[in-house]
């Protein structure tokens, strides 16, 4: 049975479509059958992000609503075979999703992939509690801002409230993403360290992903930075599509040693 990772955050824009479709293409190159779908119901963007946009032909609520079957609305990438792609609507109702049907379409998926990627749409709306309830695993996504992480943190309540496994006694297993830090900007204080984040969330990390200008271009050509080897976020994702498999591998060092809270409270 395959395992479901929600890629969410509190506070909009900070990189859970990045991220998923970064994350979606490193399991896939590493031999793993891997789906990822777009939560995010009259916004979908992650199409762009894996430059799949013009293959959609149906999408998720096609599926639930029995306008066509799963593998018609699963569009399969032609550079990475083991990667498929289910598109979110357009609809402009945000509410469309139904709980039951939900199920039905991650229980059909779960049979067919190792790994489930949902990337949560902005804000905890129905979209977002939809995307949440059937996570084994979250991985939680802040950027070094105060206003970020507080959010994430609100976030992380919500998982551990009304999650399916929540309120089945158990607990969604739960990581840190801590994305577009800037090594020298925490150096001078002038941003929260990694260090920082986690002392808020207390949470463990699982990656840390620099800021980087080729992200943008990438998400531009539709080709996620990933497939790029010289970038650094490239190898960062990398690095937490291994950890995702269970290896053991060591985050670099870019906490700074004096963040901005440090420095505030020093
Ligand atoms: N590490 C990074 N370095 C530079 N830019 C980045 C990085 N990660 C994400 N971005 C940029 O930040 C913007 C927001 O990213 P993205 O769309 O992935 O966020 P999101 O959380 O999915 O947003 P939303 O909440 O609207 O769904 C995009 O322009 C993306 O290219
Ligand atoms: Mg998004």
């Amino acid at each position: 049975m395959g395992e479901v990772i929600t890629i969410t955050s509190g506070k909009g824009g900070v990189g859970k479509s990045t991220t998923t479709a970064n994350l979606a293409v490193g399991l896939a190159r590493e031999g793993k059958r891997v789906v990822a779908i777009d939560f995010d119901i009259g916004l979908r963007n992650l199409d762009m992000i894996l430059g799949l946009e013009n293959r959609i032909v149906y999408d998720v609520v096609n599926v639930m609503s029995g306008d066509c079957n799963l593998s018609q609305a699963l569009i399969n990438d032609k550079r990475t075979k083991n990667l498929y792609f289910l598109p979110a609507s357009q609809s402009k109702d945000k509410d469309i999703l139904d709980k039951k049907k939900v199920r039905a379409l991650i229980d059909e998926l779960k049979k067919e992939f190792e790994y489930i990627f949902i990337d949560s749409p902005a804000g905890i709306e129905s979209g977002f509690e939809h995307s949440i309830f059937l996570a084994d695993r979250a991985l939680i996504i802040s950027t070094p801002e105060v206003s970020s992480v507080r959010d994430a943190d609100r976030v992380i309540g919500i998982i551990d409230a009304k999650s399916e496994k929540a309120i089945n006694g158990s607990e969604v297993i739960k990581h840190i993403i801590v994305n577009r830090i800037k090594p020298e900007m925490v150096e001078r204080g002038e941003m929260l360290s990694v260090q920082d984040v986690l002392n808020i969330l207390s949470l463990p990390l699982i990656g840390v992903v620099p800021e980087d200008e080729g992200v943008v271009s990438s998400t531009n050509r539709g080709e996620p930075i990933i497939y790029n080897d010289k970038s650094d976020s490239a190898a960062a994702y990398r690095r937490i599509s291994k950890r995702i498999l269970g290896e053991d591998i060591e985050i670099p060092d870019i906490r700074g040693k004096k963040g901005f809270l440090k420095r505030l409270f020093s």
